[in-house]
């Protein structure tokens, strides 16, 4: 869906959403297409890719905040659509910092040695939990999918290290309130369409900046790396303009940045994954390059991992 399409639904214009957020076009799901349905499209890339059988796959997370039902969990499906029938299943909540949240949860499973094989999926179908009268959200979100496959290997790549945050505190700042237990599905909720993703833009944008740029420089300082020894940085895909003042905050270049919101916009826990995903294919990472992923959603949460890819 291009910015002049969204014209057509809400008073905007390819101008406003290029110029605020770097957004041209961003893809929606077909109707009966479901977070599991793309999240198993792309656990079968990443698995053809690793060579991995899907009875090797002993555990599945999905990182989502827009599951296909409260439950069964989305990662039930997912194992159902891949025939994984030797995995434990489980979603995680953590809004857009989902996929970096998930990825060190996989990561402690397997480096304890209690899973051989994790599959880490973040996955969103976000165009349902838009409301399609607000242009002040409705511009920014798009759905997706992307997997990745943890294993403990002895080689010398992997995940460096991970800072996970959170401030519970502010949760009301990005939020869809209705349909859960505190506000349980009504005509009312319906009609303030409290079902919806919430947002107060400027102080997301103000915390952003501030708690993406201090996890990025605190995984750096636990393995005393510096910004210059990052080959690739791979940003939460949100809005050009928040990557462009997490780089003056933490010294790092513009061209340092992997970049693809411009395609996809906010695919929230997806975002990462996609983007570290297109990075590796493109050739933008290469083999023994440190890449540093760093996240910010809803909660408030914030993640950053480094990697030696
Ligand atoms: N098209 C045209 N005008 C718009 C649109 C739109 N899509 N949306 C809002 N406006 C108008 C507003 O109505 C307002 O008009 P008014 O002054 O007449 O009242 C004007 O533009 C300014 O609105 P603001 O909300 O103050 O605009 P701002 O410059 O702050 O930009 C934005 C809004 C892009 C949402 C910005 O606050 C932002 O990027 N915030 C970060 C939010 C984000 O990326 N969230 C993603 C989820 S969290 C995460 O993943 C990190």
């Amino acid at each position: 869906m291009t910015n002049a399409e969204l014209e057509q639904i809400v008073d905007t214009s390819d101008e406003w959403v290029y110029s605020r957020t770097g957004i041209r076009e961003r893809h929606i799901a077909a109707e009966n297409e479901a977070t599991s349905d793309m999240a198993a499209q792309a656990a079968r890339k990443a698995m053809k890719d690793g060579g991995i059988e899907p009875d090797e796959i002993d555990l599945i997370v999905v990182a989502t905040c827009t599951p296909d039902m409260a439950f069964p969990s989305t990662a039930c499906f997912v194992q159902k659509h891949i025939g994984a029938k030797n995995a434990a299943c489980m979603d995680l909540s953590a809004a857009c910092s989902g996929f970096l949240y998930a990825m060190d949860v996989g990561r402690q499973f397997v480096s304890t040695g209690g899973v051989q094989t994790a599959l880490i999926i973040g996955a969103e179908k976000m165009s349902v939990v838009m409301d399609w009268t607000d242009r002040s959200t409705c511009v920014l979100f798009g759905d997706g999918a992307g997997a990745a496959i943890l294993q403990a290997k002895g080689a010398p790549y992997g995940i460096l290290t991970s800072v996970l945050g959170a401030d519970g505190t502010l949760s009301d700042l990005l939020a869809i309130p209705g349909g859960g237990s505190r506000h349980p599905l009504s005509q009312q909720v319906l009609d303030e369409r409290m079902n919806c993703l919430k947002m107060a833009g400027r102080e997301v944008f103000k915390h952003a900046v501030t708690n993406m740029a201090n996890s990025a420089l605190e995984a750096l300082g636990r393995c005393g790396a510096t910004i210059e020894d990052v080959s690739c940085i791979i940003p939460h895909q949100a809005n050009a303009r928040i990557i462009q003042a997490i780089g003056q905050r933490i010294g790092a270049p513009l061209e340092k940045f992997y970049l693809n919101v411009d395609r996809f916009g906010n695919t929230s826990a997806a975002s990462i994954i996609m983007a570290l995903d297109e990075a590796a294919r493109n050739g933008r990472i290469k083999r023994g390059e440190l890449v540093l992923m760093v996240v910010f959603g809803g909660g408030f949460t914030w993640a950053a991992s480094l990697v030696e890819w």
